[in-house]
């Protein structure tokens, strides 16, 4: 067994980290973590450290949760895996049923992937194979909205808009439709979200009439703009988005990666406005977080335009050798289990009101433009100029700074940008709810006194 000692250095010596610059890591080298257990995570000397991101919003009922790993556990010893072209087996059918079921059976074809971003490969390409197969010619271009993000992989990138990720890569990605979306903390129309008709989705109605000859999928992250800053809009603009959608044959694609599995305070974002897309790509939370799945949910009318002879050659020829991967779909099923086995959304309202009140003493702070909530998602948006709603600049590193802080005090936050939030595992406890917003609140007022 390796001590902890030589795994810090085969770290440092081989592995190069997701999303980082390493050479930060030369001051602060990866924190080793033996075991997780609930919302904390574990490091070498017994200290915990508090997950209020849910590791990249995949967890959801707290780390190592005995009931998945038991369900795991009993999947690793009777199937591990298995090829799924003309395959299948007990755990993808009883999650394809589970996932059939969101949506009442509306969007009752269930297509497997391994990550989020393939997810969206799969739902993009479905898209436009489908205005193919249909003989509706010319609709190759997908359209987003700013602030979009939709993964890394090349068609993912191409759909979101986050210079961060994007600027490097442009040259190589798809030519998209890139529209204004909602800005709901400086809104254009000066509206406060209470009295919100989503008067900016005339500007994307415009653009989206203009180019409906050439748009295949109009691609959103239904409520949330998760890594453009938990940008929270209401359910108003994505009614009228689809509304708008259907009128002009263009798909709506719910992106729920980050926001489905109830973390706005519905099991699908997409339930609060009521609607039902064509595509719906989930993932993340799917397994709890305990290993990677992803899905992407349509209807029988779109899968009927790939049905036909093999001759006829418009069968969907996409595959991932993890499709449907039985321990991962276990997994799944583990976790809607979870779900039907109490009333996780109303605790969690009660959970999400609580960290939102605990937070509130920060509302008078000069620096704290807004605090914004949508189901288990509480997001400080921290400026320069509360008045104005001037961001610093970004070289401050002002969220940087506060997660390094707060690190240090056993919380683990990951801010975007200058952007604060909460996220944790639903099982979270009062207790934990306190430390987690009282240090917050600490590091907050450390950086910006
Ligand atoms: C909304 C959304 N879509 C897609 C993805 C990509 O998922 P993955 O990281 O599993 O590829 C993410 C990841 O953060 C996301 O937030």
């Amino acid at each position: 067994m390796l001590s902890v000692n030589e795994i810090e250095k085969l770290d440092r010596d081989h592995i190069w980290h997701p999303c980082s610059q390493m050479k930060d890591y030369e001051k602060y080298p990866a924190i080793y973590i033996e075991k997780g257990e609930g919302v904390w995570l574990y490091k070498k000397d017994g200290a915990r450290i508090l997950d209020a991101i849910s590791s990249w919003w995949v967890n959801l009922f707290g780390h190592a949760h005995p009931y998945i790993a038991a369900q795991v556990i009993d999947q690793v010893q009777k199937l591990e895996q298995v090829i799924f072209a003309n395959y299948t087996h007990a755990p993808a059918a009883e999650l394809a049923r589970h996932l059939v079921g969101l949506f009442d059976g509306a969007l009752d074809k269930v297509f497997y992937a391994d990550n989020g971003s393939s997810a969206i490969e799969v739902a993009l390409k479905m898209s436009y194979h489908y205005w193919l197969n249909a003989g509706v010619p010319g609709k190759n271009k997908f359209a987003h909205i700013k602030g979009a993000y939709h993964g890394e992989t090349i068609g993912a990138l191409s759909v979101g808009s986050l210079g961060t990720y994007k600027k490097t890569y442009q040259p190589l990605l798809l030519e998209t439709v890139e529209m204004d979306g909602p800005d709901c903390f400086r809104c254009r129309y000066g509206r406060t979200r209470k009295e919100c008709q989503a008067e900016c989705f005339a500007e994307t109605q415009t653009v989206l009439e203009q180019r409906q000859h050439e748009l295949s999928a109009f691609i959103i992250e239904p409520l949330c703009q998760a890594a453009a800053g938990m940008a929270i809009y209401p359910p108003v603009y994505l009614r009228k988005a689809h509304a708008k959608c259907r009128e002009l044959n263009i798909h709506l694609i719910c992106d729920e990666i980050a926001v489905g599995f109830g973390r706005t305070g519905t099991m699908m974002a997409s339930h609060q406005a009521d609607i039902v897309p064509d595509f719906v790509a989930v993932s993340k939370g799917l397994t709890g977080g305990f290993l990677p799945l992803s899905a992407v949910l349509t209807c029988k009318d779109i899968y009927d335009q790939f049905y036909g002879d093999y001759s006829e050659q418009r069968a969907f020829m996409h595959s991932h050798s993890y499709s449907g991967n039985p321990l991962a779909c276990r997994a799944a099923c583990a976790v809607f289990e979870l779900f039907q086995g109490s009333d996780v959304l109303a605790a969690n309202n009660i959970k999400s009101e609580t960290i939102y009140h605990e937070l509130t003493p920060l509302l008078e702070h000069k620096n704290v433009g807004e605090i914004r909530r949508c189901g288990m998602i509480v997001a400080i948006e921290l400026v320069k100029d509360k008045a104005s709603g001037e961001a610093f600049d970004w070289r401050e590193r002002i969220g940087h700074r506060i997660y390094r802080f707060a690190e240090q005090q056993g919380l683990l936050l990951r801010p975007l940008g200058d952007v604060i939030y909460l996220m944790p595992p639903y099982v979270i406890n009062d207790e934990e709810i306190r430390f987690m917003t009282q240090t917050t609140m600490r590091s907050i007022r450390e950086i910006l006194p």
